[in-house]
């Protein structure tokens, strides 16, 4: 039967740059999940009899959260609810199904590489039909319903079994629980040579996968010891687990420590690589050598044409602001648009719809393409793997040889993580205020060149996004930018971006935090972050 349960607003229900992202007990509040996912649908028209995607990244509260938004997609008249089985969906698997069937949109629920467990975090994010994040003008139509919404629909028959593949019917819809790599999978085999990678495996390449006990560990099971024959071992921590075994989900020098240290050391194999909680971000690391996003960006562009899916070329390629801008000087080489965007992913969605561009990515180790409209891990390892099939060449070296023929973009993030949210906005205020005064100002050897407040037009509809963080440009190409994440569940997170560019013939092989310490000491002057944020250091190197 379906129910109509009366409920009162929740305050705090704006979805940020990924979606609504909350502490688990907060979404365990009675009442909370169902007004958001209500709010979805209330801000959505004609999707009665169509199809609705759904899936998770495995965390504490997936399988529950599941069952209430099935039952709620069937209260509201969606026809068919497709659920990954055990309720798993990555984020870039779920985009490529909700393309594949056509459905009129999916419910993501992951907090991406947020810890989980009871005390962990806990999200749910809306996407559209073309498979992406929902742009500003639904999320914005979602907050504002949370606002007013006085009840939820829903049925109250017994749970769909998660566990079994097949169809089942629950109201007026079908839910079926479908494979959630066997579409994934396929979509892979029609972009890379499978062949040619299977036989750098076979040669006796070694590599590791880490999935950090979460959501990719069945996709790189199936993927990279099942279709490319690597040996079993080759995937570690490829359980997903509730709470991801402890552990923060997030592939960067800090959480995937053990692998970076693996490749770092004399037993390293050829090439290492881990990705996030759901799925979408990448870390690359090659023997003795890691790979900056920034970079990886930069270098799976210049050689994309190596793989089958990419072999037509790119029609342009697209990075976030605060990404550097090394992937800009492969296309100025390809004769093709760099776009700049606002950071998240969903920026990146219509210059793709568009066909205006083929790759996109970001420094927080994001990268993808046209294929679907998420950024996805484990397409960029096979990017890189297809690659390195084709040239055999080690990572070091191909690295060092990109660097020499385009220049190298010195680059680092600081984070500032859970400072006073109100002096973080007073400190983004008068960054923006100064902006105006800075230009032509030199500290030291570094001039400012131009400051301002990123903006963004989308050539695409037109649409226009302001303050997305204050960029101060030094003459020679070096930047420092700051930004307050989207994506923090406490306080505020500061986000600096330090980067340095050396043409090619210049010092390339520095330590990055060396090559760049005077910009890093300016950044934190010019924004007076000991004084404001009581901070001295930085809480994360990135
Ligand atoms: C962060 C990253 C951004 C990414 C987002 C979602 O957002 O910086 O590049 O798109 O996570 O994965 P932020 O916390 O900076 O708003
Ligand atoms: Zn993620």
């Amino acid at each position: 039967m379906i129910k109509t349960v009366a409920t009162k607003p929740f305050a705090d229900q704006k979805p940020g740059t990924s979606g609504l992202r909350k502490k688990v007990p907060v979404f365990q509040t009675p009442g909370y999940l169902e007004n958001f996912v209500q709010s979805i649908f209330d801000s959505l028209e004609g999707f009665q009899g169509e199809t609705l995607v759904v899936g998770g990244d495995g965390r504490f509260f997936n399988r529950e959260a599941i069952q209430i938004v099935a039952k709620m997609a069937a209260a509201n008249g969606f026809g068919r609810v497709v659920i990954g089985k055990g309720g798993i969906l990555s984020t870039p698997a779920a985009s490529a199904l909700i393309r594949h069937l056509g459905a009129y949109g999916g419910i993501i629920l992951s907090a991406s590489h947020n810890p989980g467990g009871p005390e962990g975090d806990f999200g749910v994010k809306y996407n559209i039909g073309a498979g992406g994040p929902a742009p500003e003008k639904i999320t914005d139509a979602i907050f504002a319903r949370t606002g007013t919404i006085d009840a939820y629909k829903i049925s109250d028959a017994p749970d769909v079994d998660l566990d079994r593949l097949g169809e089942t019917a629950l109201e007026g819809a079908t839910v079926e629980v479908v494979d959630p790599v066997a579409q994934y999978l396929s979509l892979m085999t029609s972009l890379f040579d499978f062949d040619a990678i299977r036989a750098l495996v076979a040669s006796g390449f070694r590599m590791r996968f880490d999935a950090m006990h979460a959501v990719t560990g069945p996709y790189a099971h199936a993927i990279f010891e099942g279709a490319l024959g690597a040996p079993a071992g080759t995937v570690v921590n490829g359980t997903p687990l509730p709470d991801f075994g402890g552990h923060h989900p997030d592939p960067n020098l800090t959480y995937a420590h053990d692998l970076y240290e693996l490749m770092m050391s004399p037993e390293a194999p050829d090439f290492g690589a881990a990705s996030d909680g759901d799925g979408d971000r990448n870390l690359v690391i090659g023997r003795g050598i890691y790979v900056a996003p920034s970079d990886s960006l930069a270098i799976l562009a210049a050689n994309a044409t190596l793989a089958p899916g990419y072999a037509r070329g790119l029609a342009g390629v697209a990075r976030s602001m605060p990404t550097s801008a090394a992937v800009d000087h492969v296309a100025e080489k390809l004769g093709i648009r760099a776009y700049e965007t606002p950071t998240g992913w969903k920026f990146f969605g219509n210059l793709l719809d568009a066909g205006l561009a083929t790759l996109c990515g970001e420094e927080s180790a994001g990268t993808g393409s046209d294929h679907i409209r998420e950024k996805d891990g484990v397409w960029a390892v096979l990017l890189w793997l297809n690659i390195l099939a084709k040239r055999r060449e080690p990572v070091a070296g191909l690295v060092r040889e990109h660097w020499a023929t385009y220049g190298r973009n010195y680059y680092t993030r600081h984070d500032f993580d859970e400072v006073d949210l109100a002096a973080a906005q007073a400190l983004m205020a008068d960054l923006r205020a100064a902006t105006a005064t800075l230009p032509g100002k030199a500290f030291g050897a570094l001039v400012v060149e131009a400051a301002d407040d990123f903006a963004y037009h989308d050539p695409v509809d037109g649409s226009d996004s302001k303050n997305q963080g204050v960029r101060v440009m030094f003459e020679g190409g070096s930047r420092v930018v700051y930004r307050l994440s989207g994506t923090g569940t406490v306080g505020a997170t500061l986000r600096v971006y330090i980067e340095r560019y050396e043409p090619p013939g210049g010092d390339l092989g520095e330590e990055t935090q060396t090559a760049l310490c005077d910009l890093i000491a300016l950044s934190r002057s010019l924004a007076g972050i000991q004084a404001r944020l009581g901070r001295t250091t930085p809480s994360v190197i990135a």
